[in-house]
């Protein structure tokens, strides 16, 4: 039998734990011998390597995070720690791995396999931020939509009771997506995010109009990237002469009982990567789009920058016009 290893790095998402109880029962099903990496790259590197079994993965699914922990490590941009861990996969004769991850975590794993011989990778997309190249869909952001959403709404009931605005700071590290996604679906009244160009005067015509129309609370969705809501809450009052809170939602969007949606795209990554790995299809990252999974190869991912989708631009680009 083969051993395949599966690892998570960078910020957890909801949805892992299904990737992990799929991991599990597939590679069996495949007559694969599964393996899990504890905390990531760092794990790799100090050997935490260990045979996993349906015990492991039993009642974990309805749970966010990662059972087998992640990390960002500092320690595996150096080549000697690469090598450590090269030299630890093959100590366990593990001929494939499995990374879920963001850009960071596919960073180190392009280093990886161009500095390891038979060994076989495969990336799966898992980051909030929705902000990898060549794939339309990261595992988690539909949960992490839903926190945002449910997060709103409920701001939203204390907003209008109190007459005030609100500014609520989304993550997405430099990308918009998280933010402009839940602006628009919970219809909050601005959405500022790093894609889009925005200019104040034009949101206090706008706004100062729809107060004389008899409206009395704003929400206001900001990216983090902009590191700016202090200043637009500042702007509310100043400006719009409305009182005004801020709301950093943090780390809550990155955790929760996952969607079904995500739950079966973490069964889908999965299969495709186990799947791809033994179809030959190695340094590769399973990837989504309209068309369905696809693999890319990791050069065509890692350092490359994704983009927002032109309909969701299009859309975005409405906030900040006269209404
Ligand atoms: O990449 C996921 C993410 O949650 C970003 O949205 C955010 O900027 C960052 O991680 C926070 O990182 P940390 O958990 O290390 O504070």
């Amino acid at each position: 039998m083969k051993n395949i290893a599966i690892l998570c790095s960078g910020g957890d998402v909801s949805g892992m734990n299904a990737a992990l109880k799929r991991f599990v029962e597939y590679s069996f099903a495949k007559g694969l011998t599964p393996y899990f990496v504890d905390h990531g790259y760092e794990g790799l590197i100090d050997n935490k390597i260990y045979q996993a079994g349906y015990s492991d993965v039993a009642g974990i699914i309805s749970r966010g995070g990662t059972k087998i922990h992640t990390s960002r490590s500092k320690r595996f941009m150096e080549k000697a720690y690469r090598k450590q861990a090269i030299d630890n996969l093959k100590s366990h004769n593990i001929e494939y791995l499995i990374v879920l991850g963001g850009d960071g975590s596919f960073k180190g794993m392009q280093k990886l396999s161009d500095e390891s011989e038979g060994i076989g990778f495969s990336g799966i997309p898992s980051t909030i931020d929705n902000d990898i190249a060549g794939t339309s869909y990261c595992l988690g952001v539909d949960t992490a939509l839903n926190v945002i959403k449910f997060s709103i709404d409920s701001i939203r009931d204390t907003a209008s009771s109190f007459s005030r605005a609100f500014v609520i700071e989304v993550m997405g590290r430099r990308c918009g997506y998280l933010a402009l996604v839940t602006a628009l679906t919970s219809g909050a009244e601005m959405c500022l995010v790093p894609e889009i160009p925005y200019e104040l005067d034009n949101y206090k015509k706008c706004f100062k109009k729809q107060i004389d129309d008899g409206r009395e609370y704003f929400i206001a969705v900001v990216s983090e990237a902009l590191n700016n809501s202090e200043e637009i809450v500042q702007w509310f009052e100043k400006e719009i002469g409305i009182e005004s809170r801020v709301m950093v939602l943090g780390h809550i969007q990155r955790g929760g009982n996952p969607t079904v949606h995500d739950r079966h795209m973490a069964f889908n990554f999965v299969t495709y990567a186990i799947d791809g790995l033994l179809e030959g299809k190695t340094s590769s990252v399973v990837c989504f789009s309209d068309c369905g999974f696809n693999y890319k190869h990791i050069d065509d991912v890692a350092f490359k920058k994704a983009v927002l989708d032109n309909d969701l631009l299009k859309l975005g680009m409405e906030y900040g016009k006269n209404k």
